[in-house]
């Protein structure tokens, strides 16, 4: 088994009064596509914003890289933040900046690196994604599918060893979709990195995961292998196998 990057033990969160996540326990193992699934509501996006710390726990610990992170000052927590890539939902890149200048940003704000190094760690990025032309361009002269891993190209531009995804391929067309898929499959092949996608489309599923937890109204309900959640006698995880929506 590989090394635990991220441990979470008995994770709750509160807004005002409501419990949104409970108790949550989980281990997300180097290099593996971890899938987080739920039907829309249940938390995965929360859960994903306490691991980043975009969010407080009212409950419980967060380790990454082996250390507590609900309790490192705001230094050490940069540290470690520096280490994770995130591609939001909407992947938000600044319209008025080219692509190569938006995918900089990241290099420019946390590191020495002159610029003419800045410039060939970006342009080996944007190939990574194939990307290579669009260097000049502006968001809005790109695709749908090609911003998305423009964004992507930004978040591993400083060789995350982590990188999360929140619903990466929503809005994509089924072609688009799997070119996506394929550059994750790529980023844990050729750079080893961990990868915890949320994502409710079953072909991407299958493409990626190697494990998928299922939650469910701020729960756990399943952490497993691809193949193991099949086979498991959950009627809620059947149902979302058969019918591709919760
Ligand atoms: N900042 C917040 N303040 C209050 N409620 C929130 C906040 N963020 C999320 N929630 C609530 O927490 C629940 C889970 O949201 P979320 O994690 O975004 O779900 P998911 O990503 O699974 O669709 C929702 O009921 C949502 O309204
Ligand atoms: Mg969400």
């Amino acid at each position: 088994m590989n090394r635990e990057i991220i441990k979470i033990s008995h994770l709750s969160t509160r807004f005002d009064d409501r419990l949104i996540l409970d108790d949550i326990n989980l281990s997300i193992y180097e290099n593996e596509i971890m899938v987080i699934l739920g039907a829309s509501g249940c938390g995965k996006t929360t859960l994903l914003k306490n691991i980043i710390r975009l969010y407080h726990p009212s409950d419980g610990e967060i380790e990454i890289f082996g250390k507590e992170i609900t309790r490192l000052d705001e230094i050490e927590f940069n540290d470690i933040l520096k280490k994770i890539g995130v591609l939001f939902q909407n992947g938000a890149l600044l319209n008025s900046l080219t692509i190569g200048e938006n995918i900089a940003i990241p290099l420019q704000q946390h590191t020495d690196l002159p610029e003419p190094i800045i410039q060939r760690v970006v342009r080996k990025k944007l190939d990574l994604v194939e990307l290579g032309n669009a260097y000049s361009l502006f968001p809005a002269q790109l695709s749908g599918g090609m911003r998305k891993r423009a964004s992507l190209a930004r978040a591993i531009v400083m060789d995350p060893l982590i990188l999360f995804g929140d619903e990466p391929s929503a809005g994509l067309d089924p072609v688009t979709s799997a070119g996506l898929d394929e550059l994750i499959l790529k980023l844990k092949h050729i750079l080893k990195m961990t990868i915890v996608i949320v994502t409710h489309e079953l072909a991407s599923i299958h493409r990626i995961a190697d494990r998928v937890t299922f939650l469910e109204q701020g729960k756990v309900l399943f952490t497993g292998s691809l193949q193991a959640a099949k086979k498991a006698a959950i009627p809620q995880i059947q149902d979302f196998f058969q019918k591709g929506r919760f």
